[in-house]
């Protein structure tokens, strides 16, 4: 029987299982279900062909896991100490923090946990090369708030940024932390917001900052565009109808978008955005009850 993991974004394990279906088990955050991987939004790693591996010693233990795979990131579940035994046992992984702009990594990470002092649970094989799904970053302490980690992190699982003197559109801009990720690769930044900048953004030379409703603005009002980005606090309908008119006057701009829910999550409406050619839709390490809705170029 196929059976695939999905460890579940902080305190998000209910959005999961109401997502999943044929579920086989659940150990705090990761659930298992019977199959292969289903499409799921609330994920943060997907262990594939999960396996259950019976041992006899910690060696033993080190020695399973080597035989599948080089590298491997604990799931600290239960019999903390022995994990901790066994990872000491396993080649060293301790990966420094992303510097961004940062590559994704691109070695293969297997992801177990103990079940019981005599049972692994494992998946030499999973969707995210991150521990547990989590992308760290050397933080910055210059941005006005946090909001920066989810567009580094945006960024860097798309492989692409604004290049030097790319124009980029970006609502929902104040207090500006993802304007200060954008004029620092050295893009020009049209900044959109009722509330302002803080001073410290605002006054950066390539941002130009515009009072005003981002539902008010198209094309006609601004200069050629590479890139959307909007992170505004507005309901999911309303931003997709504005996506829709930009892509209509300026299909070939790249996009990067969170889609805020408040309360119960409306799974039609993400699929309106999934049907947008290019599409992709991921629920970050660093978004909270969002997801991030990308459509990127190919260039
Ligand atoms: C989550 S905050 C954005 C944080 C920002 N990305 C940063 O990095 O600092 C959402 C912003 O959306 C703005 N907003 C909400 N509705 C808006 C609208 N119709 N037009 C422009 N801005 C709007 C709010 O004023 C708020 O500043």
């Amino acid at each position: 029987m196929t059976v695939t993991g999905y460890l579940a974004p902080l305190d998000m394990e209910e959005l999961l299982k109401k997502e999943l279906k044929n579920i086989l088990h659940q150990y705090d955050r990761l659930i298992l279900a019977e199959g292969p991987p289903q499409k799921v939004y609330w994920v943060q790693n997907i262990w594939f062909d999960t396996q259950v591996i019976p041992f006899t010693s910690i060696s033993d233990a080190a020695k399973k896991l080597r035989e599948l795979q080089k590298l491997w990131s604990l799931y600290p579940y239960q019999n903390i100490r022995r994990a901790g035994l066994i990872t000491s046992s396993l080649p060293y992984f301790s990966p420094k923090p992303l510097v961004f702009p940062a590559t994704m990594p691109t070695s293969p990470l297997g992801s177990w946990t103990l079940l019981d002092s005599e049972t692994l649970l494992a998946s030499a094989h999973c969707s995210s090369p991150f521990a547990q799904g989590e992308v760290h970053f050397q933080e910055s302490k210059i941005p006005p708030s946090r909001a920066y980690l989810k567009l580094w992190e945006a960024l860097t699982r798309i492989g692409k940024v604004p290049k030097p003197s790319e124009i980029c559109l970006e609502v929902g801009a104040s207090p500006g932390s993802w304007t200060w990720v954008l004029q620092e690769l050295g893009a020009h930044v049209i900044a959109v917001d009722k509330a302002p900048l803080a001073p410290s953004i605002a006054n950066l030379p390539n941002v130009t900052f515009l009072k005003k409703d981002a539902f008010s603005l198209g094309a006609s009002d601004l200069p050629k565009l590479d890139w959307i980005f909007s992170d505004v606090i507005c309901y999911p309908e309303k931003l997709l109808s504005w996506i829709k008119k930009w892509l209509e006057s300026t299909p070939e701009v790249n996009f990067v978008c969170t889609i805020k829910f408040q309360g119960e999550i409306d799974y039609d409406i993400i699929r309106e955005f999934e049907k947008i050619s290019g599409s992709t839709i991921l629920h970050l390490f660093h978004n909270k009850h969002e997801l991030t809705w990308m459509k990127i170029r190919n260039s």
